[in-house]
């Protein structure tokens, strides 16, 4: 299975608790309640499982203010002006056997959210202004999300999902809470946050122009790639440079789209003309970025597996598409020819990264079962080699941009290189303290970065293996705590 901690629990790193617009609601009673902002994200959070267009419990869908009033098989659930007579507040409350959500299958709706409810409808239960009846809610609370702005200090690390060295070999992209963070990894300095949308970065990959596309997400509610200049101007901040990649449209310049939960991977071909990225909704969108960013077309949405793409590269001067599925499965598909092509099932369990040869010779994947797997993307998906040597699930497998060879990252808290051409075993790099989620080489092929849960990153020399840096990337953090990992 997947590990709880792997991309959908965020308890330990959600340490930004957005205050629930709720609570603002209860400490000023003098303005009214609010359905959109006050109740809507109530009844998202307790009751939409259940209750929206898809699953319809009791045939009562109330993703939409219309459908809500409407009510199930029971008819009209709300009595405006009368919480007590109104049975959509009184299930809630119920002390009975039927309670909403069912007993067996949640918590209460906790007393606070159901007094705002109870107000509401003491109010006359009515929509805001200006807001149509038949809007579906979830989007409608998704664009009013306003992502917060990053505390100056972290009061707790922040998952590293994903790195990228800049096309300069000098610093290192870290995907940060609600931000990017640029590093000086020579000095271990932060340079630079670029704030963004996205409350995690899940896969960075710079474009030949120097923008950083970047795929993300807000785990179960929306993903996106959007493309950033981190060169553009910022505002200084005790000597950290400050973009804001939300609303300044000179930093974030384009926003290529989003979807109803998080993007999880992303690769650009070598030449920079084909974007792809995959997630949740199991699709892979495949951009041509031929004639420009401004120009960026969706050429094709590839939905090849049956669950979570975790993985994508691009070989073979865009022919192929490698992808890593949550279905056990790794795949090729033919861009060109639009066709799948190949299925790898060797994994036998979720198969979280792929890579290729530049060349379209040969195909690696990594998952759950430890093992690194090659096979040939114009092949029947025979297996030609696989080897073990991690001591735990295997999350991520990139190429080296420069020479045959390969680096992986595990749960067991390394990060392992291997040769390209027979998958040998070279060096096995420690100093991180925890899953290492994020691994990515430099452009020139020297350096090779690994980023952990616990926030920690190292630089290593691919050479001989030696450190260069090892900090923690949680702006602020480091203060509080050793930033050279304890020596065995
Ligand atoms: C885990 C699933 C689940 C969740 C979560 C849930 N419900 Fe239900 N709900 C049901 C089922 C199943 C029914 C139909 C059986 C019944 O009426 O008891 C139902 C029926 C209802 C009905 C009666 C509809 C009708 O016309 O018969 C109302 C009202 C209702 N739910 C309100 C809520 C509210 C309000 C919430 C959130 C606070 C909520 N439910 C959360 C499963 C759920």
């Amino acid at each position: 299975m997947l590990p709880c901690r792997f991309l959908t629990c965020a308890i330990a790193a959600c340490f930004v608790i957005a205050m629930p617009q709720a609570q603002v609601a209860l400490a000023q009673p003098a303005k009214p309640v609010s359905f959109i902002n006050d109740v809507a994200p109530i009844l998202k959070e307790n009751c939409f499982a259940c209750h929206d267009a898809k699953k319809k419990s009791g045939k009562f869908d109330m993703t939409s203010f219309e459908k809500l009033l409407a009510g199930g098989v029971n008819g009209e659930p709300i009595v405006p002006g009368k919480p007590e007579a109104s049975e959509f507040h009184g299930l809630m409350v119920s002390a009975d056997q039927r309670r909403m959500p069912p007993r067996d299958k949640g918590e209460a709706v906790p007393k606070e959210q159901a007094a705002i409810v109870a107000q509401w409808i003491k109010e006359g239960a009515k929509l805001d202004a200006g807001m149509d009846a038949k809007a579906d809610l979830v989007k409608e609370l998704r664009i009013r999300f306003k992502p917060p702005v990053p505390p100056k200090e972290y009061p707790f690390p922040a998952i590293v999902n994903a790195l990228a060295f800049t096309p300069d070999n000098k610093q290192l992209v870290v995907g940060g809470h609600h931000e990017l963070t640029v590093w000086d990894f020579a000095t271990g300095k932060l340079v630079k946050r670029i704030y963004t949308r996205s409350e995690r970065a899940y896969g960075l990959a710079f474009l030949p122009d120097g923008k950083l596309a970047v795929a993300g997400g807000r785990p179960g509610q929306e993903g996106d790639v959007r493309i950033y200049d981190i060169e553009a101007k910022g505002k200084d901040q005790d000597g950290v440079e400050i973009l804001d990649g939300v609303n300044d449209k000179k930093v974030l310049v384009k926003h290529l789209f989003d979807v109803e939960d998080s993007v999880l991977c992303l690769a650009v071909s070598a030449d920079g003309k084909i974007l792809a990225a995959g997630g949740c909704d199991r699709a892979v969108r495949v951009f041509d970025l031929s004639e420009g960013l401004e120009k960026a077309k969706l050429d094709q949405v590839v939905e090849n597996h049956a669950d979570w793409v975790l993985g994508v590269a691009i070989i073979a001067d865009g022919k192929y598409l490698l992808t890593a599925g949550r279905d056990k499965t790794a795949k090729v598909w033919d861009l060109k020819g639009k066709d799948s092509v190949v299925t790898f099932p060797e994994h036998q369990n979720i198969v979280y990264g792929v890579a290729g040869k530049a060349d379209g010779s040969a195909g690696f994947s990594v998952g759950a079962d430890r093992q690194i797997r090659t096979w040939k993307p114009n092949g029947e998906g025979k297996q030609v080699r696989a080897v073990g040597g991690h001591g735990n699930e295997v999350f991520k497998i990139v190429m080296n941009p420069k020479q045959p060879m390969l680096a992986t990252s595990s749960a067991d808290k390394t990060v392992r290189l291997w040769n390209a051409d027979n998958l040998a075993a070279g060096k096995t790099l420690s100093g991180l303290n925890d899953f290492v989620y994020a691994v990515c080489f430099s452009p020139e092929g020297d350096l090779v970065a690994g980023g952990s849960y616990d926030g920690g990153v190292v630089v290593w020399k691919v050479s001989d293996g030696s450190t260069v840096k090892a900090f923690n990337a949680s702006p602020g953090y480091v203060a509080k705590t050793d930033p050279t990992p304890p020596k065995k």
